[in-house]
């Protein structure tokens, strides 16, 4: 390998959400001596190409207002068709400052206070949070949980849109937590019943390109025309090549009418353009840094196979089973756990591990945690023998 993933980069005294103890302890209960594999950031060093691309900004010395060039669209369809087999037209793309505040800015665009938005939960929290923070109803299509392998209740994802009159159905494709990748016949059965009752589509795609290669992803640009009008997709190169802080996301709306009204509520607050940073790293991510990800996939495949063979190995009675995509493990631990305990007490006091909490994702996340495996396989085995030895 070229690139070092084993290489221990300390980040708790940087302004690192995951590491920094004044960061993290307002989630886990004030507590600062935890090992921190929980939010969705990666401890590898970001790629060379896109360093330098960065650097190259600093050593101009000039920070003023931007406007992404020729390049940087030019790296945005190469990249999507190259990966994706997805032919995306220049005038499809439009930037926002973050996935998540794009789908905030969505809801607030396409539906009304009081209208429902349908999530299939357990699910990523901020889904709920842009319903009910803009004063929408949230109406839940839990997934069906066969054995730690997650599907899709078709039957009542249509019964509760028709019940509800939901007006917007936002995906999770990799879904975070449970790591499916959608099928092409999941992904089209759930276009279809959005046409039909006229559900607009938000297709959360930020973790698409990693995914392991016995899977493959199907962006929603990838299915037939007719379903590509009835949606938006979000992306971004932040899990991708782990420059969360960057906060620039890809919005691809091949529809006119929706993608004109979502310019105008963009260019309402005046968010029209990415920042210097973020337009540089698509250029250099996605033109450069196809080798890094190659890598890093593979060394995330050996991490999520650690977590299976070290459970099977000590902690047997706990479920989990190999994402397809996304570098997090959702583990069934409700059999592990001593009954007289919560997670907290146990996470936070005895095993001394910040991880994502279940219930963070919804009802059906009872007695689960999310474990992020995007780090140096020696902190991941070391995470694990301290839940082991609190156990
Ligand atoms: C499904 C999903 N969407 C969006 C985000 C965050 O996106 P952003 O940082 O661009 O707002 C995450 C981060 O974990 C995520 O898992």
């Amino acid at each position: 390998m070229k690139y070092n993933f084993d290489e221990i980069i300390e980040r708790g005294n940087t302004l690192s959400k995951k590491w920094n103890p004044d960061f993290y302890k307002g989630m886990f209960n004030n507590k600062t001596d935890l090992l921190p594999l929980w939010v969705a950031d990666m401890d590898f060093k970001v790629a060379k190409p896109i360093l330098d691309s960065l650097q190259a900004v600093i050593n101009h010395g000039i920070l003023g207002y931007t406007s992404p060039d020729e390049k940087c669209f030019e790296a945005i369809i190469h990249w999507n068709k190259k990966r994706k087999n997805v032919y995306v037209k220049k005038e499809w793309i439009v930037f926002t400052s973050g996935v998540v505040p794009a789908i905030n800015f969505m809801v607030q665009t396409f539906t009304k206070e009081g209208d429902c938005i349908l999530i299939q939960t357990p699910v990523y929290n901020p889904f709920r949070l842009a319903t009910e923070n803009n004063k929408r109803k949230v109406v839940e299509n839990p997934l069906i949980n066969s054995n730690g392998y997650y599907e899709i209740d078709f039957q009542d994802f249509e019964q509760k849109i028709i019940d509800n009159n939901v007006k917007m159905f936002i995906l999770c494709n990799p879904h975070n937590p449970v790591g499916r990748v959608w099928n092409k016949e999941e992904l089209e059965k759930m276009a279809e019943i959005c046409l039909k009752h006229n559900v607009l589509i938000i297709a959360d795609e930020i973790h698409s390109d990693l995914i392991y290669k016995e899977h493959k992803f199907h962006s929603f640009l990838s299915l037939n025309e007719k379903y590509q009008k009835n949606v938006l997709v979000c992306t971004a190169l932040s899990k991708t090549f782990n420059i969360a802080g960057v906060q620039t996301s890809i919005i691809i709306i091949p529809d006119e009418k929706l993608r004109e009204s979502y310019r105008t509520t963009l260019a309402n607050v005046r968010l029209e353009n990415p920042n210097s940073f973020g337009i540089e790293t698509i250029k250099s991510g996605y033109f450069h840094g196809e080798e890094w990800l190659e890598e890093l996939i593979q060394y995330l495949d050996k991490n999520r196979k650690f977590i299976a063979q070290y459970l099977k190995e000590n902690i047997p009675e706990a479920k989990y089973r190999l994402p397809e995509g996304t570098y997090l493990a959702w583990i069934d631990l409700k059999d592990v756990l001593p009954a007289n305990e919560t997670m907290e007490d146990f996470f936070e006091n005895k095993a001394k591990v910040a991880i994502d909490y279940g219930t963070w994702f919804g009802k059906e996340g009872d007695g689960f945690i999310r474990l992020n495996f995007a780090c140096p396989t020696s902190i991941l085995k070391k995470a694990l023998d301290r839940i082991k030895n609190a156990l």
